[in-house]
């Protein structure tokens, strides 16, 4: 019989967000009565702005009239979209990116899932903890990890990112090939200073290592001391690989578009030792697993760079925004330990009990779902997070129903 990949058999039972899911489901099934209040997974519930419907509109009309119908699209996404990428995120912050070193893509969860690919398969591979969990579930995948034991995969370097260091790791002490950095981060909501980021980059090209930067986050820094990209440091082009996507910029989380940055001067090592373009590689990988993002969708992910979509998708961000800050507000007001929620969508809680625990009591008593810290790594226990993507009318009213738990107490 064909045997599986036995990675496979590595991984914990299921991905995180899907194991809440189902706890939220079943909550449901038992308490149909009862009003579900959603601050778990990051999704957004805002609608996309009108210039960007208008936008979306124009490239479908395109699609259904034969004089400007359009088949298969160029496999890293159309000149218009990544010029006003390269433009508008790099050029404006004075960070140097070419259109042509942009990838395109339906998705950050993908590309940062999928970038290791090219990586050779025994990297010795970092990752904060607690982290995203794509960045450690796919390297599990391609074999680089061993067992999981004690919350944790061997093989596998953890960065802790702990209330003591400010929840931004300290430099990795044994040797490391590749680097997971997400900031904004997910899931505290820390920030990284351009000094903290000048360091990681520094490190980097004394260690010949290769930082992969999630910034899909980025829209949400309101400090203007705060870099977008890891390309505002000098010296990162020759070793930062930066993921960014709509998702949450723009409100494309159901509409799929993201894009990758390789630049140019991006170089890893070949069996020989010899350097090879990552740039290079990475056209090679999407161009044989990917057929691109849809044209209307490149076309409304271009009018988030319109001055209209700007400001509506910077209103919508703002308006997150403000429910961060109440959410951080409230929670602080009741004795919890809170950080993040300014310059980022999540507020990261401490809770004073075990994170499942915590979960199960704000679902079944109050009909409120976070997102337990612990899932996103051992340091993460007596954590949890709470998105700031809702309603406000669903933020406020989630706040109240904690509240009258009375779980007052001095967490911290
Ligand atoms: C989250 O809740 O962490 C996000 O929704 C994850 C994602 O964007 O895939």
């Amino acid at each position: 019989m064909i045997r599986i990949n036995t990675n496979y058999a590595k991984l914990q039972a299921s991905y995180l967000f899907a194991t809440v899911a189902k706890k939220v489901a079943a909550f449901r099934e038992a308490h149909p009565e009862q009003e579900i209040l959603r601050l778990g997974i990051g999704d957004v519930t805002r609608a996309l702005p009108d210039s960007i419907v208008a936008a979306f509109r124009r490239g479908v009309e395109e699609m259904g009239n034969d004089r400007t119908f359009r088949g298969y699209g160029p496999d890293y996404g159309y000149e218009f979209l990544r010029e006003a990428i390269a433009a508008n995120d790099y050029l404006a912050r004075g960070a140097k990116v070419e259109a042509s070193e942009i990838f395109v893509s339906d998705g950050a969860k993908c590309d940062t899932g999928n970038f290791q690919e090219i990586l050779s398969a025994d990297a010795r591979v970092a990752v904060p903890d607690p982290v995203y969990p794509v960045y450690v579930d796919s390297n599990v995948m391609a074999g680089r990890t061993g067992s999981f034991r004690d919350g944790r995969y061997e093989g596998l370097v953890y960065l802790d990112s702990t209330e003591a260091n400010g929840f931004i790791p300290a430099l990795p002490e044994t040797p490391v090939d590749v680097v997971y950095l997400c900031f904004p981060n997910n899931p505290t909501g820390a920030v990284a200073t351009r000094e903290q980021l000048a360091a990681w980059v520094d490190w980097a090209r004394r260690h010949r290592a290769l930082i992969l930067f999630d910034a899909a986050y980025e829209a949400f820094i309101r400090d203007e001391r705060i870099p977008h990209s890891i390309y505002e440091i000098p010296g990162a082009r020759e070793v930062a690989v930066e993921f960014r996507s709509f998702s949450k910029t723009a409100g494309f989380t159901g509409t799929r578009c993201a894009f990758t940055v390789v630049p140019r001067e991006c170089v890893a090592a070949d069996a020989a030792g010899r350097p090879v373009s990552l740039h290079d590689l990475w056209s090679r990988r999407q161009s044989t697993k990917l057929n691109g993002v849809s044209y209307p969708v490149q076309v409304a992910a271009a009018a988030v760079y319109s001055p209209e979509g700007k400001r509506q998708t910077r209103a919508i961000v703002d308006f997150y925004l403000e429910n961060a800050r109440l959410i951080r507000e409230r929670l602080s007001g009741m004795g919890f330990a809170c950080t993040g929620g300014d310059n980022s969508p999540y507020v990261w809680v401490k809770t004073g009990m075990e994170s499942w625990k915590f979960f199960d009591l704000l679902l079944e008593e109050a009909g409120v779902v976070c997102t337990p810290g612990s899932g996103f790594g051992r340091c993460g226990e007596g954590y949890a997070r709470f998105s700031a993507f809702g309603s406000r009318e669903s933020t406020l009213k989630a706040m109240e129903r904690i509240e009258a738990l009375e779980l007052a107490r001095e967490v911290g």
